[in-house]
């Protein structure tokens, strides 16, 4: 049995896609051991309680950047996390955090990367006038929005759209693809050459 960490600092509508996924079997062999928000008020720590989840809040406000994370990482340490999933948590990982999981956090974006990192994905999108874009599940390392990327889905920009259509349809794919990157990682069934991820099956 794997046990997943989510960090998030909003609402948590792909925390709550993984959540399904765990109790659907479609992700097999976890369970969530964890989800901290930075923020007290993210609807994601409402939703986690509401799923009888084990929720905590550890308040980034005030503190420095590795303050912080070395509180969240004594947390992971302590419910013995073996991935850690990002979901819509608003703040950079220190590189020492980095370090303490490698190859074991994982990040959702909304773009195909590397178009569009950072914040507000989909206005860049639509400001650049791309056809397509979509969403990347990757692995975290020191740079933003960076690591060997897990799995990618398209989304099509339609002429109609706007910042708000577009994100609610990238989303629909976000909830696909992140599980499928958790099933992918937590199987091993991939391997990484440079920053080249593919997958591997398994019998
Ligand atoms: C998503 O668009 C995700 O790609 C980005 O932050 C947003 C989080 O949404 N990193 P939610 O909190 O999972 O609903």
């Amino acid at each position: 049995m794997k046990n997943l960490a989510i960090l998030l600092s909003g609402r948590g509508s792909n925390f709550e896609a993984i959540a399904k996924s765990v109790s659907s079997g479609r992700i097999p062999d976890a369970r969530i051991a964890v989800v901290i928000s930075n923020k007290p008020k993210a609807g994601g720590i409402e939703t986690a309680r509401r799923l009888g989840l084990n929720a905590l809040v550890i308040p980034s406000k005030g503190k420095g950047r590795e303050e912080h994370d070395r509180e969240v990482v004594t947390a992971l340490q302590t419910r013995e996390v073996d991935l850690v999933c990002l979901a819509g948590y608003m703040r950079l990982l220190s590189p020492w955090f980095v370090s303490q999981f490698p190859h074991r956090i994982l990040n959702i974006h909304p773009s195909l990367l590397p178009a569009f990192p950072g914040l507000e994905a989909q206005e860049q999108a639509l400001a650049y006038g791309v056809k397509v874009t979509g969403c990347t599940v990757h692995f975290v390392d020191k740079e933003l929005d960076h690591g060997p990327i897990i799995v990618q889905k398209t989304v099509p920009v339609l002429d109609s759209d706007n910042e708000r259509a577009l994100a609610a349809r990238i989303l629909e794919q976000e909830h696909i693809a992140y599980s499928e990157a958790i099933g992918i990682v937590l199987e091993g069934r991939y391997e990484i050459a440079g920053r080249r991820l593919t997958q591997t099956r398994t019998t």
